[in-house]
């Protein structure tokens, strides 16, 4: 299933037909044809350099879990799956949208707002069909991942160890420290057990299945080492402020550390900390910024209850974090970050664009995570008005700003051109939202 295709360019229609060879190409082929799609052209922007960049073109660093041939297919099938899906089957919602949904919206004098279109869309059997492959793809990404992760759990636990035998940077675990139960009640993004839940003692698998499954979501536009969001806001702020000279940076809810490596890329020699709540994660996290031979500090810890000192930090930076915190939690989080950051330091938070700046029917679909990818607080944070989340938080309101960081991968790819927002699953590149406030 390749996708290759441009603006306008009819051999995307035509690519479609070469899919219905399979049982699973025909099925897609009636439902388009139903809605007399089966011509539709291709708009969304992309180029073959979108279409290059296969399961194989993640670094493979020393942590990396090994994939068996069936498993390395496997997983390319999901990834192509999820293009297919983002590039092609996605479209026809549109065309069922603007040409069903919209026009009984209007008859009825009903608003577009998310919960109308929801209330139509969800009753029309296309968007029921791409929903179900859309939530079916993503199940079948993490059982991809799963399956290798497991059966080498052992010599990736003995890989940790050995990476981190003469460490240039630390890991400070915190077993008393209590998993905030926004973590522990849903399955995060059906990723099954979050980024929290230890099979065995000296856990890695959260951390091995997270570094893998970025990729395959992502399918690869956030370059071989996962770390387009963190490198786009970096990269920003370091030209956009070429006199700002931090010396501590604070990485909130860095995971496996994708973001925090951006962050010691673009600023060498600077003092670097990250923090998270899940141990499996930033025992990988650890490892893996040990085997890439990048110096960072690791805690384990709530961003909402830093334990560092007020004014330690001169940036503190939190990538795709704020979604996976709730309405009363984001909130410390931003206060917290005001406190320890020095004056004159700067707080950045990178996510998908507030709905706010979106058309009714792109916010729709980027709020399908909300409903049907297990992210309970995706819609309020995306409702967030920055200027005003941070001016409670203590900033000054002449300090708070929000741009649009161009993706530090797509300035790498030159030959990408798109000008949308990141966004996993939708499509889109080109384009990171950003808000934070200096001090
Ligand atoms: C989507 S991931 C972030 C990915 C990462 N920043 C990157 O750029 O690759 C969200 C992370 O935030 C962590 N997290 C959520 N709430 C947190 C909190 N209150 N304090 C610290 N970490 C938190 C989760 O455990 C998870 O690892």
């Amino acid at each position: 299933m390749r996708c290759v295709g441009r603006r306008g360019d009819s051999d995307g229609a035509a690519n479609l037909s070469s899919d219905r060879g399979s049982e699973f190409g025909q099925a897609i082929a009636a439902q388009l044809g139903a809605f007399g799609l089966d011509r539709i052209k291709w708009e969304c922007e992309m180029t073959t350099a979108v279409d290059t960049m296969d399961t194989t073109s993640q670094y493979r660093h020393d942590l990396l879990v090994e994939m068996n041939d069936d498993e390395q297919s496997r997983q390319e099938f999901v990834r192509s799956l999820k293009l297919f899906l983002a590039h092609k089957v996605s479209l026809g919602n549109k065309k069922v949208y603007e040409e069903r949904v919209r026009p009984q919206l209007q008859k009825q004098g009903r608003s577009e707002s998310i919960p109308e279109i929801n209330r139509l869309m969800k009753k029309q059997e296309y968007y029921q069909f791409w929903s179900s492959l859309q939530r079916c793809s993503q199940e079948m990404m993490w059982n991809s991942i799963q399956i290798p992760v497991e059966r080498q759990l052992d010599q990736l636990i003995g890989k940790a160890k050995k990476a981190a035998e003469n460490p240039r940077g630390s890991l400070a675990l915190d077993p008393d420290l209590a998993i905030p139960k926004w973590q522990t009640r849903v399955d995060i993004h059906c990723m099954p057990g979050g980024y929290h839940t230890e099979l065995c003692e000296d856990d890695v698998a959260a951390g091995a299945v997270y570094d893998r499954a970025v990729y395959i979501y992502a399918m690869g536009r956030m370059g071989p080492y996962n770390d387009d969001i963190g490198a786009s806001a970096a990269k920003w702020l370091k030209e956009r402020f070429p006199d700002f000279k931090p010396k501590r940076i604070l990485d909130e809810g860095c995971t496996v550390g994708h973001s925090t490596l951006a962050w010691a890329e673009y600023y060498p020699g600077v003092e670097i900390h990250a923090i998270d709540v899940g141990a499996p994660v930033l025992r990988y996290a650890h490892a893996r910024a040990e085997a890439l031979g990048v110096k960072v500090h690791f805690h384990q810890m709530n961003a909402a209850e830093l334990k560092f000192a007020d004014g330690y930090f001169d940036v503190v930076s939190g990538s795709i974090l704020m979604h996976e915190t709730g309405t009363k939690v984001a909130p410390l989080v931003l206060s917290e970050a005001h406190r320890v950051l020095a004056s004159g330091g700067v707080m950045l938070q990178a996510e998908t664009p507030p709905y706010k700046d979106l058309k009714p029917y792109d916010a729709f679909m980027l709020d399908w995570d909300t409903r049907n990818n297990n992210e309970p607080f995706w819609h309020a944070s995306h409702d967030i008005d920055a200027v005003k989340a941070c001016v409670k938080a203590g900033f000054s309101e002449k300090k708070v700003f929000e741009v649009l960081a161009p993706s530090a991968f797509e300035s790498k790819m030159s030959q990408r051109y798109t000008h949308v927002f990141q966004s996993g699953d939708f499509g889109g590149g080109g384009q990171w939202y950003v808000y934070g406030a200096w001090k």
